[in-house]
């Protein structure tokens, strides 16, 4: 049986990351194609703990969880799906942690480190926005988590997120969604993701 891949979606609260992801699933549902969605922190009873709890620890507690978080979920999830031959389609991953404990104030090499035995995805999708676009849609949230008070900060970090792993040699595609059609850009990560699987 041929290996499936690891895409990751990423981009700052109230990019409309859900919405494209919900649509690009639509898709490969039609086109019959076999994934598996998923998401960090994952729902495993790790990852709904630290859903619940975030706001209770420290940052160097908060980053801890989040990594082991990641590499339960490789070793449960992601793995498992790729060697049965589906796309593992996963909404949030390193990057994420490259901004939010970044922006909780750790230090990038702590970071790093405890991130240091991941799985490198095939692809990683950045969905990027404009802060106005990305506040006016926080701003129909009911309560704001410690990450969602600075806007500015968290594109800032993600375009620094991106620069670091595109030198590492990640590779990465960069979607601005402030200019295409929800629909469109479902299109494009699915034409991506063909390429991908195509290519390896
Ligand atoms: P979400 O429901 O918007 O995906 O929120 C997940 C929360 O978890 C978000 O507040 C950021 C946080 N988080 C981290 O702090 N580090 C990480 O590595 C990940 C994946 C999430």
């Amino acid at each position: 049986m041929q290996e499936g891949c690891f895409i990751v979606l990423e981009g700052p609260n109230g990019v409309g990351k859900t919405t494209i992801i919900n649509t690009v699933c639509d898709q490969l549902n039609f086109m019959h194609v076999s994934h598996v969605r998923t998401k960090e922190p994952t729902t495993s009873e790790l990852g709904v703990y630290i859903r619940k709890n975030q706001n209770k620890y420290s940052k160097e507690v908060l980053a801890c969880l989040v990594a082991a978080n990641r590499y339960e979920h490789l070793q449960t999830v992601v793995t498992p799906g790729i060697q049965a031959g589906n796309i593992v389609l996963c909404d949030r991953y390193f990057p994420s942690s490259l901004v939010y404990q970044l922006m909780d104030g750790l230090e990038l090499l702590f970071v790093e480190g405890l991130n240091q035995q991941i799985l490198i995805p095939h692809l990683t999708i950045f969905l990027t926005a404009k802060e106005e676009v990305v506040k006016t849609r926080l701003r129909e949230r009911d309560q704001l988590t410690r990450f969602e008070r600075d806007q500015k900060k968290e594109i800032q970090l993600y375009q620094e997120a991106q620069a670091l792993l595109e030198n590492k040699g990640w590779n990465i595609l960069s979607i601005d969604t402030d200019s295409q059609t929800v629909s469109a850009i479902a299109e494009l990560i699915v034409q991506e993701i063909k390429k991908v699987i195509n290519d390896h």
